[in-house]
């Protein structure tokens, strides 16, 4: 049985790396796998402070923007994680499972804690042990994500692997990360060496799903960028990230190769292909910001949803909770 799960965090606006790297590749595997499970990570989203009435906002608004973007809730399951308590209580599992020596070797943790490291919160030290849950309390099998996120799986087959090593059981499949398509890493606008992100302090570092057709050209024609012409093939963009980072955004969203992209743009100085990159851009995400906004609009339409979707999470989690407490020896009287 193939089942896919992946979540974002609901901290601030969606932006195009979030929207290419993954959750148009939901979409796509949507329509192949009948059994799909999309959630909004709020106990993620607070290993670092968030204000409470934006957190509550950027629950909706994130369920809002899975749905705009072509997720079905009535086809997969769309839930908030807090609302499934299973995610919490496998994590605690999980926490025992995990060796501090696999936890201290993950890199967004040392990237989120910064320098001061004894004041980050311990939620954000374990929060690779509640993503681990997050996919095995469904005993999902695929799992769509950004390049950014292959060392939390890499993490989540070491602990599905010494949970069953540990109890001598085959309780949980081995999850394939799922990196798809050319925009694995969409980098920043204004540095093509950083990763376009919800947390760097420049607005014009990142496309929101929420910008429209003005704040995208202008983002687009203020996009860093290099004096040469677009080279006609891939290796040319070698020691250029801001070109290779906007040749790979137009692939992306064509749905072709980088080779393909520049045998179509290659000499093209950046004024024209700038040009072409926004009407791409805008034809893409105009629709899906559109139908974004009328969906924030109804907020008692997104919470009947994630009513529902936390509904049925709970049905295919319980029995699985149920199977790993009996197999760690807990009483369920
Ligand atoms: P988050 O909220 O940071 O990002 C959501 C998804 O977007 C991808 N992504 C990117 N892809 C390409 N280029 C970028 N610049 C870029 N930035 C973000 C991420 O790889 C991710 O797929 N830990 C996860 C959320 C999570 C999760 C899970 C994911 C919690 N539990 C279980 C999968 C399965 C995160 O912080 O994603």
């Amino acid at each position: 049985m193939k089942r896919i799960f992946s979540g974002a965090q609901p901290t601030g606006n969606l932006h195009l790396g979030n929207y290419l790297g993954a959750i148009r590749n939901w979409v796509t595997l949507q329509q192949d796998f009948s059994d799909c499970v999309f959630c909004v990570v709020d106990q993620h989203a607070i290993t670092l402070w968030q204000d409470p009435k934006e957190l509550h906002r950027s629950i909706r608004e994130l369920a809002a923007a899975y749905i705009a973007a072509g997720i079905d809730p009535r086809k997969s399951i769309l839930f908030n994680q807090s609302a499934v308590p299973g995610h919490a209580q496998l994590a605690w599992v999980f926490n025992c499972v995990a060796r501090i020596g696999w936890m201290n070797r993950m890199t967004q943790f040392k990237d989120k804690a910064g320098k001061n490291r004894e004041n980050a919160s311990v939620g954000l030290y374990v929060y690779p042990t509640l993503m681990a849950a997050d996919i095995l309390l469904y005993k999902a099998t695929h799992v769509p994500v950004g390049e950014d996120q292959k060392q939390h799986l890499e993490l989540t087959r070491d602990i599905a692997i010494k949970f069953n090593n540990d109890f001598g059981v085959d309780l949980f499949p081995v999850p394939e990360p799922l990196i798809l398509g050319e925009a694995t890493r969409v980098m920043s606008l204004r540095d093509g060496t950083k990763k376009m992100s919800k947390s760097d302090p420049s607005d014009y570092s990142r496309i929101n799903l929420a910008d429209d057709a003005d704040a995208i050209a202008q983002k687009i024609r203020k996009a860093r960028t290099d004096p040469d012409p677009l080279p006609e093939v891939v290796a040319g963009l070698a020691n250029r990230p801001e070109a290779d980072n906007l040749v790979t955004i137009f692939a992306a969203l064509k749905g072709i190769s980088k080779a393909a992209a520049l045998a179509d743009v290659g000499g093209q100085s950046f004024a024209v292909f700038k040009g072409m990159l926004t009407d791409l851009l805008v034809s893409e995400l105009a629709p899906v910001s559109a139908e974004w906004r009328r969906l924030v609009a109804d907020p008692a339409y997104i919470d009947s949803v994630l009513r529902d979707g936390a509904e049925r999470a709970s049905v295919l989690a319980r029995p699985i909770l149920d199977e790993v407490y009996d197999t760690v020896g807990f009483l369920r009287p």
